[in-house]
C-alpha cells in the first residue's frame, strides 16, 4: 500500500518539476517561495482552467504562453491598504518617526530616506510619506525626504505611480492627513503632489536585484511571509546592511525575525514587529 508521506512526496515532486519546467526563463524564481503557498496559488489557476494535474498545467503552459503572466499575476498578491494596521502605523506616527527625526535633526543631517519593499499599488508608501511629513512638521523645509518604493510586480507599480484610488479605500486614511494630502474627484481620488513627488517607484525583485543601500528604514510588510526560509534569511540580511546605525525595519504583524537576527536588531514593539538597528555598532 502507498502510505500519505509517499503521496505527498510524489505530489510534491511533480510540484517541483513544473515549477523548474516554467521558471526557465527566469522572470520570477517561484521555487523561491514556500511550497505550500505556491501550492495553493497554481491551484487556483487549475481551477480556473478546468485542469486537474500539475502535468495537464504544465502542457496548457507550453502551448499558451501567456498563462505564465496569469501565474506570476497570482502569486504577486497585491493586497494592501493605506495605513494597514492602523496600530502599527500609530506607534510610528506617535514615537518612532519623532525620533527618527528627532536623531537626524541632532546630527545635522538633512535626508531621511525610507525603503518600502514589496510596496504593491502604492498605498503603503505614500502612508509613510504623509506620516513623515506630518513627523517633520516646519522642519520639513530643511530636511529632505525620499521614499523608495520597489516592488517585482510592474502592473502594481503601474497603478502606484497614477497614484488615483476608488473613493471606498479613502477611509484607512486619518482624517486630518486626509484632508491635506488627498484631492476628491468623484468617485476616486489623488494622493497629493506634496506627497507623490516625495515617493519613486522601482521594479525590484528581492530575489535576485542588487537591494538599496544606506537607509533609515525599511518597510517590508506583508511579503516575505511567502518566501521560503532561505528566501526570507537572504532578505533580512540584505535589509539589515542596507539600514543605517539607529535606523527602523518594520514587518508585517505575522512575520517575525529568526533568532539569530532577532539578536541583532533591538526590539522596539514585538507585538506591532518594529526592530531598530542598535547605535553603537
Ligand atoms: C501583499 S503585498 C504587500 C503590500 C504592502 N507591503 C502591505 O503590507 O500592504 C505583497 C507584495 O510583494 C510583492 N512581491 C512578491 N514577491 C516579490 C519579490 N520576489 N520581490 C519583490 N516583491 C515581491 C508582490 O508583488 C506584492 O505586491
Amino acid at each position: 500500500m502507498v502510505g500519505r508521506g509517499e503521496v505527498e512526496r510524489v505530489y510534491r515532486g511533480s510540484l517541483d518539476r513544473l515549477l523548474q519546467r516554467i521558471c526557465v526563463d527566469g522572470v520570477v524564481d517561484m521555487t523561491r517561495y514556500r511550497p505550500q503557498y505556491v501550492e495553493r496559488r497554481v491551484a487556483t489557476r487549475l481551477r480556473a482552467l478546468g485542469l486537474h494535474s500539475y502535468r495537464q498545467y504544465a502542457d496548457y503552459i507550453e502551448t499558451h504562453p501567456e498563462e505564465y503572466a496569469k501565474l506570476v499575476d497570482t502569486l504577486t498578491i497585491n493586497v494592501t491598504e493605506f495605513f494597514r494596521d492602523a496600530p502599527v502605523f500609530d506607534l510610528i506616527r506617535s514615537q518612532v518617526l519623532p525620533e527618527l527625526v528627532a536623531s537626524r535633526l541632532a546630527a545635522r543631517q538633512r535626508m531621511i530616506r525610507v525603503w518600502s519593499a514589496g510596496c504593491a499599488t502604492g498605498e503603503e508608501p505614500y502612508s509613510i510619506a504623509m506620516a513623515l511629513l506630518e513627523a517633520l512638521g516646519d522642519d520639513a523645509r530643511h530636511m529632505r525626504v525620499s521614499v523608495l518604493a520597489t516592488d517585482l510586480d510592474e502592473g502594481a507599480l503601474r497603478k502606484a505611480r497614477e497614484a488615483t484610488y476608488p473613493i471606498e479605500r479613502l477611509g484607512s486614511i486619518p482624517e486630518a492627513l486626509r484632508l491635506k494630502y488627498v484631492e476628491v474627484d468623484a468617485d476616486v481620488f489623488r494622493i497629493r503632489p506634496e506627497i507623490t513627488r516625495l515617493v519613486k517607484f522601482r521594479k525590484l525583485d528581492l530575489f535576485s536585484d542588487r537591494p538599496l543601500s544606506v537607509v533609515d528604514m525599511v518597510f517590508c510588510r506583508n511579503v516575505f511571509i511567502y518566501f521560503n526560509r532561505e528566501q526570507q534569511e537572504a532578505a533580512l540580511e540584505a535589509f539589515w546592511s542596507a539600514i543605517v546605525r539607529g535606523g527602523y525595519l518594520v514587518l508585517g504583524r505575522s512575520e517575525k525575525l529568526a533568532p539569530a537576527m532577532a539578536k541583532r536588531f533591538e526590539l522596539v514593539s514585538g507585538r506591532e514587529r518594529i526592530y531598530r538597528k542598535p547605535k553603537g555598532l
